[in-house]
């Protein structure tokens, strides 16, 4: 490139970031219904969702220094060694990010490199204490008739404003149904060009979900990022189904999470599980603790619960410490508003479980509320006890309704 074009590059996204901070919290929830194989999936999502792909790659300072690790040898071995492990698990997903790149006009690798997160975050230099993404609040409890869950989605603020509700029916392409890829309802909310899944939302099996990222101390580079393993989950027919795809026998998960589940059966009964996942220093899969709620409320953040496993310092630990102790200073949630009086606490200076400071490095992008007696997924922009949803979106669980015979 020579000078100008430089400076009209630099002008460009010099723009782009001061029109960012301008901008506000958007009160918008743009949804995306698809239909089609995973690459077609993948480009249309894509195609209508250039610009704030475009923009959440440009403005989104963790990828600047992603970007800076695969450059090095180390970090793009590890790179090199997780996209053949996926291409051997997961072929039908690594097209459906390459459909998302194709459509969008971003390079496939910028998109690979945000699913590798703080694997490739810390290749090098695993410092402590590191700025780990990750604030997300659960809570999840049974009512008379059904249940309801509760989360609040907490992200970087860069990703505040760039995301979107993919609501898709997969219909896989014979070659990758020969690779294992199977027909898929679901809706999840997403980060901008981000594989869908790591989040929240349902699919049609059942399955009610929030996840919350954990941060493991000590990764396993070339190992399944949990993005894929979150994304797989939408594919998941059962309870049981899930616990095999969280256990990912064969390789096992590279990094940490926590998913937040609520299933329902064909009889309308409804269980409620948190599973905590975290790499197996040992051995070939996941190392997974499930935990199932009878009458207790679940309550989730950012630290392991019940995995005894050496986490990282830094902000995610004390924001998770702090929302835990904040959360159980109100009463045990009964109600639906229970659940939205807490997730709407904003006490606490440096962190809140409503993080909407305006210079916060984590923010609170959206709440959502699954009502399983109304069927409803709400989604709120603001603090969810005193605004009204954005978007109010239907669940259905349509595979539930088809009989045996
Ligand atoms: C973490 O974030 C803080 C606040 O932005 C910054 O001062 C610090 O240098 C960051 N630390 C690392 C290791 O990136
Ligand atoms: C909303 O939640 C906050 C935090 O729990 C609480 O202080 C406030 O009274 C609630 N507002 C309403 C209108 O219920």
């Amino acid at each position: 490139m020579n000078y100008l074009t430089w400076s009209v590059v630099f002008v460009i996204s010099l723009r782009t970031v001061l029109c960012e901070k301008q901008l506000g919290r958007r009160r918008v929830v743009p949804v995306i219904y698809l239909q089609g194989s995973h690459y077609d999936v993948g480009f249309d999502v894509g195609r209508n969702f250039a610009a704030i792909i475009k923009s959440f790659i440009s403005s989104y300072g963790n990828l600047r220094d992603f970007e800076k690790e695969y450059k090095t040898d180390t970090g793009r071995n590890a790179y090199d060694k997780t996209l053949a492990n996926m291409k051997k698990r997961f072929p039908y997903y690594v097209k459906e990010m390459q459909g998302v790149a194709d459509g969008a006009n971003v390079p496939f690798h910028q998109l690979f490199l945000l699913q590798m997160d703080d694997i490739i975050g810390t290749i090098n230099d695993n410092h402590l204490p590191r700025n780990d993404t990750g604030g997300c609040s659960s809570l999840a409890i049974k009512t008379p008739n059904s249940a309801v869950l509760g989360h609040t989605e907490d992200a970087f603020s860069e990703t505040l404003n760039h995301f979107y509700i993919m609501s898709a029916h997969i219909i896989p392409t014979q070659e990758d149904r020969e690779l294992g890829a199977i027909e898929e309802r679901f809706s999840s909310l997403c980060y901008a060009g981000q594989l869908p899944g790591y989040t929240m939302g349902y699919n049609e099996n059942g399955l009610v979900f929030s996840i919350n990222t954990l941060s493991p101390l000590v990764l396993k580079p070339g190992n399944t990022p949990r993005t894929f393993i979150t994304r797989a989950l939408l594919a998941s027919k059962s309870y049981a189904d899930a616990e095999r795809i969280l256990r990912d026998e064969g390789l096992g998960i590279g990094n940490g999470f926590s998913m937040n589940m609520i299933w329902t059966n064909k009889a309308g009964e409804k269980q409620i599980y948190n599973a905590e996942v975290a790499p197996d220093l040992k051995g070939d899969r996941s190392i997974l603790n499930i935990h199932k709620y009878l009458d207790e409320p679940l309550v989730h953040t950012n630290i392991y619960q019940r995995i005894p496993i050496k986490e990282v310092i830094g902000p995610i630990i004390d924001s998770s410490t702090f929302r835990l102790k904040i959360i159980h200073d109100h009463a045990p949630p009964h109600t639906q508003k229970d659940i939205k009086d807490i997730l709407s606490d904003t006490n606490g200076i440096e962190f809140q479980v409503f993080q909407e400071k305006k210079d916060s490095i984590i923010k609170t992008i959206a709440a959502g509320i699954f009502d399983l007696d109304k069927m409803t997924w709400s989604i709120f922009i603001n603090k969810p006890n005193i605004s009204e949803p954005v978007a109010i979106l239907p669940i259905r669980f349509s595979m539930l309704d088809k009989s045996d015979q």
